[in-house]
């Protein structure tokens, strides 16, 4: 069935200072299907989501609704031609509901005077429904994991009943259920005719849901095509110009002595569970824990007591056979741990702050002497970072919000790197960033296990986590369910031991 064109952009170019983003590209939305984008961190892909949706401006060029000219100079602009989007950052408001979320800026009015809390929770309830979420309408948003987060701004969109959807990475914190749901819903949505765009990095997901597939690559699209016989192959040819790189490669070193030890920790809930039950585990410098299990398992609720986040956790941790006594961040920083956040937006970054400033922000100290800060040294350690990081930016100097997606996220590694920490805790490390940078990451993770540095990584990637891992955790309800060598682990053996199969749609509070 040959699809229509709702929307067009015609030689669009859009210019940043110091950054060609979209450099005279032609883009056809097809309705009633789905248009996928692919394209390294950095190709431009949310930058032409942004103009269709009215948040950015085109600096040359033009778009066409229905074959017509128009200007979307808002957001607001551009929903009037029913055109809606999901941002690749979550842009919720933590101290609101779920309800309050999903309708702010447009509340239902009755008579026009109240806001009718109760309409909007009866449809708060039904999107819920349509996205087979357990989620309250009356649920703080800051008590909701990320995965569930990015569940309710899908849900927001959804509200509106746009003629065109654009997703931007809306996959990157769900579980491989809530991706089935959302499918679900996806192809709902496109038998009533809605143009879908949606963009994520996860290439096989991308294969699976696209009707059409366009490729960025530094602002230019590279390939555009119809998915039937596109595989991954296909992709990243026209990604990166060549083959993907391999995963990290295996450097054999032994192991030193035992750096971290974790005993007896638990993080109980609000409504009474136990997030985190009774875990207890111990690491090696040079060695890689690899914690598995899935969305909700307790695996980031565990990383943040180690962090001294919860200081009503119960347990002990020990760092070189040290017992840390003070709870909070900057002790256990101090004491030599580093997490890279899995809501990096939330608790990696300082927007405002430039990209060098977010780097070095927690280790200042290496670069003063007295009390002066020697610049050119802050200067020579972040050029490395970027450089080592492969951090595509025009100057480092820049606001780090002018970085695309996934490069931030190279920032906030970097940032936890610069502390030099003898355990470095990773919440999903490769989330959101594209595949060649997924290998340089993990290749950065082995050299610095090798070099002695000691890593546990939560993941919900069973092809991660066998590669990665010297050890492997796996975690479901709160507790340690299996624990792997990397000769024992098998795919099998992991899965049974996350109790898939017991739990369709895991749940973020516990039943008391
Ligand atoms: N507000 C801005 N100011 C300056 N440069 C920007 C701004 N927003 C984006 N850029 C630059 O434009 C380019 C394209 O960014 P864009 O966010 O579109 O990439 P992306 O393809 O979505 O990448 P990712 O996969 O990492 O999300 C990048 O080089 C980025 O640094
Ligand atoms: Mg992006």
């Amino acid at each position: 069935m040959a699809h229509s064109i709702g929307l067009s952009i015609r030689n669009g170019t859009k210019i940043y200072p110091g950054t060609v983003a979209l450099n005279a590209v032609d883009f056809d939305l097809r309705m009633g299907a789905v248009n996928v984008l692919v394209g390294e961190n950095g190709a431009g892909k949310s930058t032409m989501m942004k103009v269709i949706s009215g948040v950015e401006q085109l600096t040359t060029g033009q778009i066409l609704i229905d074959g017509e000219p128009v200007v979307l100079k808002t957001t607001e602009a551009a929903r009037r031609y029913g055109i809606g989007i999901v941002f690749q950052e979550l842009n919720l408001f933590p101290n609101l509901t779920v309800a309050e979320n999903i309708f702010i800026a447009r509340e239902k009015t009755r008579g026009r005077i109240d806001i009718d809390k109760t309409e909007q929770r009866a449809q708060t309830r039904a999107l819920m429904e349509r996205l087979e979420q357990d989620i309250d309408p009356d649920d703080m948003v800051g008590d909701l994991r990320v995965g569930q987060q990015q569940i309710v701004e899908i849900a927001k969109s959804l509200a509106h009943d746009a003629k065109i959807l654009i997703l931007d990475e809306p996959t990157s914190a769900l579980s491989s259920a809530e991706v089935e749901i959302l499918f679900r819903v996806i192809s709902d949505l496109k038998a009533n005719g809605v143009g879908i765009v949606y963009i994520s990095h996860r290439l096989e997901e991308l294969i699976k849901i696209g009707d059409y597939v366009t490729v960025l690559r530094d602002g230019v699209i590279t390939g555009a095509r119809s998915m039937n016989g596109v595989d991954v192959d296909w992709i990243v040819h026209n990604m990166i110009g060549g083959n993907g790189k391999d995963f990290a490669k295996e450097i054999e070193h032994p192991f030193g002595d035992e750096v971290f030890r974790a005993e007896h920790v638990s993080l109980g809930s609000q409504a009474g569970g136990l997030l985190v039950d009774d875990v207890s585990l111990s690491l090696n410098s040079g060695e890689i824990l690899g914690v598995y299990g899935l969305m909700g398992a307790g695996r980031s609720e565990f990383l943040e007591c180690v962090m001294g986040r919860h200081p009503h956790a119960k347990g002990q941790f020990f760092v070189d056979g040290v017992p840390l006594k003070r709870s909070g961040v900057a002790s256990r920083i101090e004491h030599g741990l580093a997490l890279i956040p899995e809501d990096r937006k939330h608790d990696g970054l300082v927007e405002i702050l430039s990209i060098r400033e977010n780097i070095t922000l927690s280790s200042l100290k290496q670069f003063t002497r007295g009390i002066f800060m020697s610049l050119s040294k802050e200067r020579d350690a972040v050029a490395d970072f970027v450089k080592r990081m492969t951090i595509k930016v025009a100057s480092s100097e820049h606001a780090v919000s002018s970085l695309s997606g996934g490069n931030q996220q190279k920032v906030v590694i970097s940032k936890a790197l610069m502390t030099r920490p003898k355990v470095l805790l990773m919440d999903e490390p490769s989330r959101g960033i594209d595949i060649g940078a997924k290998a340089e990451v993990f290749r950065v993770m082995r050299q610095l296990a090798y070099e002695g540095l000691a890593i546990i990584f939560v993941t919900s990637d069973l092809d991660e986590v066998m590669s990665l891992s010297d050890r492997i955790l796996v975690m479901s309800n709160g507790r340690v369910t299996g624990e792997f060598s990397r000769e024992t682990a098998t795919n099998r053996a992991l899965v049974a031991a996350s109790g898939v199969g017991h739990t369709t749609a895991p749940r973020h509070k516990e039943p008391a």
